[in-house]
């Protein structure tokens, strides 16, 4: 199992690029299944999350690849026989496979899909997706660990949701493009990564309103046809970065962004004290000579994001004053408190509230990652601490990031992958 290996106290200076989405990658390669035909896809990030959905489109019989040359191309062709199920063995180990729900019983009338359990951030339901396929006329059966959903023919309706989701939304978007008639989804999540879905399935032939907005209206279609899309850039990845900018008290360019997805980071970095401008396509951190500490409160888009909440408070650790971190997303999203603590942080928890009292400095130690902002969160610290940082179970990392320490170490860290 691989490690992260960090000394702390190098300012990072330079430019980086952000790499294609992780979150919108995931939904866009599902939505292949929607149409007969090869679907290419550039700006794909190589990370283990892409190549486990990969796997599962194979697994059903899609020709499911990365290129061997152009590795931001993957290419997904859905030609013949498909078994339309998503094993156990490959949702368990990311649920975001639950995403292959929507387009398999809307193009092929029938899927088996592993019930997703809980995860280290929390409990994570799918009972939206659920509510919102059966108001589209799906069958809905729990047998076997499997959640079975059959329709004929899907028809379009009023979804309401009653809690905002990400992957619910896009499930349910995904599902309505086939539907008979018209449907109305009420409540959506707004995420960048929903409407990038809808730009992909509008370019497929679906007839999608509304998407970044909180109500989607689809007029279904019969049949859709493959695309060809680049995915758009990773706005947590980018927020990483510009965070490793802010504490290591550097100055980075991060190029490839889309700043305006950005706004709640930015406020936050900017009330933090950081320099924040817009240059070349890309968003520049420069780092104030002292940090100072800012109230976070996670929340959905466009509020600002749970994914960017643990990098957060990695810089609220260092930062002069106390800083108040709610997170409001997930039950269990602060598993990287114990591990800052490992570092010298000062932080209490309070039920779903962290107060992270700045310290002067962190002292680098061994820390395990928990999940996979926690890991980014943990890299972070690790920059700064003075001394030695091991940051292990790095897979949560590779779940999420592209050759992270590769780009920390070409702005000037001091960071390696070695074999533990
Ligand atoms: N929820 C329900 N019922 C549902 C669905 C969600 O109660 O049917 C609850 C969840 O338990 C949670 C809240 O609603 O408390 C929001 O969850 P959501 O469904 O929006 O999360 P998700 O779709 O499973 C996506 C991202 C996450 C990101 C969240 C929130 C993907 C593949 N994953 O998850 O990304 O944290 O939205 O923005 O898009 C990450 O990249 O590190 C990551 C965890």
């Amino acid at each position: 199992m691989d490690k992260i290996v960090i000394k702390g106290g190098q300012a990072l200076h330079g430019e980086v690029q952000a790499s294609g989405a992780k979150n919108a990658a995931l939904p866009i390669l599902a939505s292949a299944l929607l149409a007969d035909g090869t679907s290419t896809y550039r700006n794909v990030p190589d990370l283990a999350d892409v190549t486990t959905m990969l796997k599962v489109l194979r697994t059903m019989g899609c020709d499911a690849e990365r290129d061997a040359e152009k590795t931001d191309v993957c290419q997904v062709g859905v030609n013949g026989h498909i078994t339309p199920e998503a094993p156990y063995e490959l949702v368990k180990t990311m649920r975001a496979s639950v995403l292959v729900l929507g387009p398999l019983v809307a193009r092929f009338g029938r899927a088996r899909v592993s019930m997703p359990g809980g995860c280290a951030i929390g409990a994570r339901p799918i009972d939206q997706h659920l509510k919102g396929l059966k108001a589209l006329g799906a069958d809905i059966h729990l047998t076997e660990g499997y959640v079975e959903a059959t329709a004929k023919q899907l028809k379009g309706g009023t979804v309401n949701f009653d809690v905002i989701t990400v992957t619910g939304t896009e499930n349910v978007m995904m599902a309505a493009v086939l539907a008979r008639g018209r449907t109305v989804m009420e409540n959506c999540a707004r995420e960048p990564e929903v409407e990038e879905l809808a730009r992909v399935l509008n370019k497929m032939g679906a007839r999608i309103e509304g998407a970044g907005t909180s109500i989607i209206t689809i007029e279904g279609v019969d049949a859709l046809k493959p695309v060809e899309h680049a995915i758009l850039p990773d706005r947590i990845e980018a927020g990483t970065l510009l965070v490793a900018a802010a504490i290591s008290g550097g100055d980075v360019l991060v190029k490839h962004v889309v700043p305006e997805h950005m706004d709640a980071l930015v406020e936050k970095l900017r009330e933090a004290g950081c320099t924040l401008t817009a240059e070349n396509g890309g968003l520049r951190c420069k780092a104030p000579d002292r940090l100072t500490s800012v109230n976070i409160t996670t929340t959905e888009h466009p509020g600002f994001p749970t994914d960017m909440q643990a990098q957060l408070m990695a810089l609220m650790s260092v930062s002069q004053g106390t800083s108040v971190i709610s997170e409001n997303i997930f039950e269990n999203r602060f598993m990287h408190v114990p591990e800052l603590h490992r570092l010298g942080a000062d932080i209490t928890i309070q039920g779903h509230t962290a107060v992270v009292k700045g310290v002067k400095g962190l002292s680098g130690a061994p820390v395990m990652a928990t999940d996979l902002r926690a890991s980014a969160s943990l890299i972070l610290a690790g920059l700064r601490a003075e001394g030695r940082t091991d940051v292990s179970r790095v897979y949560h990392l590779d779940r999420g990031y592209e050759r992270l320490e590769r780009k920390l170490s070409g702005l000037g860290a001091d960071i390696r992958r070695e074999k533990a």
